[in-house]
């Protein structure tokens, strides 16, 4: 690297500094972790506010002036702590709500009792993302009294259930989250020892189809063979959603390719824990299927279940279908393929309502320009190792939010997550070895950023 901003024994300083945070940062880690913070309805919502007051007290310790923020959703927290005078601005982003934990008989441990096994943390949360909100934490703790730049924290409490009051966040807030750089630690790496900056993110819909067949349920036997039922209509629908290989078949959608990076089948089906002899779906490469083009996943139906079967004729049924999108498709042009496809490949002329129940835009960075040297430089300088840039196929739909209302802004996506952190399963876990460089190398983008500007 050449004309660098930090010298070699400013950035082992950095490093030390970090090693010895890192058993208080642990330990305040695991604290989130036991706040069962799920922002989902149908779990109780103090707990958010719980995790948001915590999350709150935190910042307020290493002396920000800290707001928690309600806007008719969950509560996020904003703080800040002005830099030196004409130092660059940073908004560091994370969300403290979870995911439901699922069934606790999938867990080794319980979801919300963090535990430490073979260098991994276990715990809803432990990674995605409360983890992310200890990185911008241990940042602001390895700079404590010396902050390099002006530091704002933004810390939302619903982006596990789509960030529906966000917008209404930005409205009213927006302007303290405005920054030369964006940090959004709510990602991951490529692997193990290999640091990445994700610079694509799919988008996504949600969306509801109900089938029905019938006035009511009636008897099989005797309406059996001339009526369809509801149930087996829904499920010849969702069949039609792809083509034999698995490719998705809802036509019109965009699809794109990634770039020529190493990932083989063998390692796809190690990491997604495919079984052996199932083959995989889709077509071109792995990460283009992956990053680049869309998937639809069937994650939820309502149809008699089999303990409460009798031999009946079902009248209704209905299935959630997730559909992610490549990183530049529009989601409403999207929907509308969907409903389109739908509408036109009812069964036995089912009548068919689809509603859509979420939408959010997916996100391709510009990611060049000084402020990415200078992230590409610290991961360089946490790992040992150049990052790489990937695509993820998960969303973060309000970063399409924020690039819109802050268009100077260079955003940065980063995180904790590693190809076995399993966020949003069971067992859900944090690689403790490179929680550590995440917070290094965030410690280190800060001084970075502060060094350019007297650099230049
Ligand atoms: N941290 C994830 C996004 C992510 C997924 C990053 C996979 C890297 C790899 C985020 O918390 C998330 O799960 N987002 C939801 C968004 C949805 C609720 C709108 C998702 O992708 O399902
Ligand atoms: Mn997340």
């Amino acid at each position: 690297m050449t004309d660098d901003a930090l010298t070699p024994a400013q950035i082992q300083q950095i490093r030390d500094r970090v090693a010895e945070l890192m058993p208080q940062v642990r330990a305040d880690l695991e604290e989130l972790v036991r706040i069962p913070s799920v922002s989902a309805s149908s779990f109780d919502q103090s707990q958010v506010t719980r995790s948001a007051d915590a999350v709150a007290e935190l910042l307020r310790r290493e002396g920000l002036d800290v707001e928690v923020v309600v806007e008719g959703g969950r509560p996020a927290v904003i703080g800040h702590l002005d830099g030196p005078e004409g130092a660059p601005t940073v908004t560091l982003y994370a969300h403290h709500d979870v995911q439901p934990p699922g069934d606790d008989a999938d867990w080794d441990s319980s979801p919300f009792e963090p535990e430490e096994r073979e260098g991994r943390l276990y715990g809803r949360g432990a990674a995605d993302d409360k983890a992310g909100v200890m990185a911008h934490v241990a940042a602001l703790r390895a700079h404590a009294g010396n902050l390099p730049v002006g530091v704002t924290v933004f810390v939302e409490g619903e982006e596990e259930s789509g960030s529906p009051s966000l917008g209404t966040i930005l409205e009213k807030h927006g302007d303290r989250l405005a920054a030369d750089a964006i940090v959004i630690a709510d990602s991951g790496n490529w692997d193990i020892g290999t640091p990445a900056l994700t610079t694509t993110l799919r988008g996504g819909i949600r969306v509801v189809v109900r089938v029905q067949t019938l006035d009511h349920s009636v008897h099989s036997g005797m309406f059996g063979g001339a009526a369809p039922d509801a149930t087996t209509a829904l499920v010849r629908l969702l069949a039609s959603l792809h083509d034999a290989d698995g490719t998705v078949a809802v036509a019109g959608l965009d699809a794109g390719e990634a770039a020529d990076i190493d990932y083989d089948e063998q390692r796809f089906r190690a990491e997604s824990g495919l079984l052996d002899g199932v083959s995989l779906i889709g077509s071109g490469s792995i990460l283009s299927r992956l990053w680049n083009k869309p998937s639809i996943t069937t994650i939820g139906i309502d149809a008699t279940s089999i303990d409460k079967a009798s031999n009946t004729l079902s009248a209704k049924a209905a299935a959630k279908i997730s559909v992610r999108l490549a990183p530049t498709q529009d989601p409403l042009v999207a929907f509308e393929r969907v409903r389109e496809h739908l509408e036109a490949h009812a069964p036995w002329g089912a009548r068919l309502t689809v509603e859509l129940e979420e939408h959010g835009s997916g996100f391709a960075a510009d990611a060049n320009g000084p402020v990415y040297d200078e992230a590409r430089a610290s991961f360089a300088d946490a790992w040992g190792t150049e990052p790489v840039d990937m695509g993820v196929g998960g969303s973060i739909p309000f970063i399409s939010d924020f690039s819109a209302r802050f268009p100077d802004a260079s955003i940065i996506v980063t995180g904790v997550e590693d190809p076995d952190t399993r966020a949003h399963g069971a067992n859900e876990s944090l690689h403790l070895g490179e929680f550590e460089k995440v917070c290094v190398a965030e410690a280190v983008f800060l001084a970075r950023l502060g060094a350019l500007r007297s650099a230049h």
